[in-house]
């Protein structure tokens, strides 16, 4: 069982005894192609030596394996490069067993890892860098509600052709994101963009709404 947890996964720090894993999935061209290190397989050993720092979540870099429902390390999640005068961060992540993507993890980790950046490292914004070309992570952020704030064109080489990368970005604040609630003007959420999906429920008190029961997977 992680450390954070909603149910559907869990997030843990990195063990040493996640280094196979770590290494198998380094070594997968599906998983790294579109990341910012690119596909560049690694021995075991040298992934060894970068392990210590890999596990580190006392810096500006925090990473957690994503566990699902089971227990079974599927992927990993992180904040990198966190700014505590700016509060921001840019977010990091892979399902790195094919078989397991698909399944709502990858949602279901980010909003674990909102919340908890909001709410225990008064983090403000995140931002990601996602090729455009990778139509799954392009998606995956829309459904999350981060808006495209910047074209780099042809910034990344990438299996022999140059590649678009999109600037991605999301205020945090949206606790009904994960099933909060919020007085009104307090974040960056207007009521026009609630999803058709979402149970909203108006409380009248304090001008609060909650929000519950979206009916997607991965809640
Ligand atoms: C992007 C990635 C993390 C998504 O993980 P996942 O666990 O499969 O995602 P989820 O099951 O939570 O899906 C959430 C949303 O992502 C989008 N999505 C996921 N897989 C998709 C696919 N193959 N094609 C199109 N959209 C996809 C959908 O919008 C989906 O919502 P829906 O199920 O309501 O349609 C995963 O594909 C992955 O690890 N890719 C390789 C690494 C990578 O590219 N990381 C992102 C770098 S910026």
């Amino acid at each position: 069982m992680g450390v954070l947890s909603n149910g559907n996964v869990s997030l843990r720090p990195i063990e040493r005894r996640d280094l196979d894993k770590l290494n198998q999935w380094k070594n997968d061209e599906s998983v790294y192609r579109f990341l910012g290190g690119g596909f560049l397989p690694v021995s075991r050993d040298i992934q060894e030596k970068w392990l210590d720092s890999l596990m580190d979540t006392t810096g500006n870099s925090k990473r957690f394996m994503i566990e699902n429902d089971v227990g079974e390390a599927v992927g990993m999640i992180g904040l990198y490069g966190i700014n505590w005068v700016h509060r921001t961060c840019e977010l990091g992540i892979f399902i790195g067993d094919g078989s397991q993507r698909g399944k709502g993890y990858a949602s279901s980790a980010y909003r674990l890892l909102e919340a908890y950046g909001a709410m225990y490292l008064n983090l403000r914004k995140v931002t990601a860098d996602v090729v455009d070309k990778n139509d799954a992570a392009v998606s995956f952020y829309e459904n999350l509600h981060f808006r495209q704030a910047g074209r780099l064109s042809k910034q990344r080489f990438i299996g022999g052709e140059y590649c678009d990368l999109l600037i991605m970005e999301k205020f945090l604040g949206d606790k009904e994101e994960w099933g909060g609630c919020c007085s009104k003007g307090g974040g960056v959420f207007h009521p026009e963009e609630v999803p058709p999906q979402w149970l909203v429920l108006e409380l009248g008190f304090q001008n609060c709404r909650v929000f519950m029961g979206k009916t997607r997977k991965g809640w």
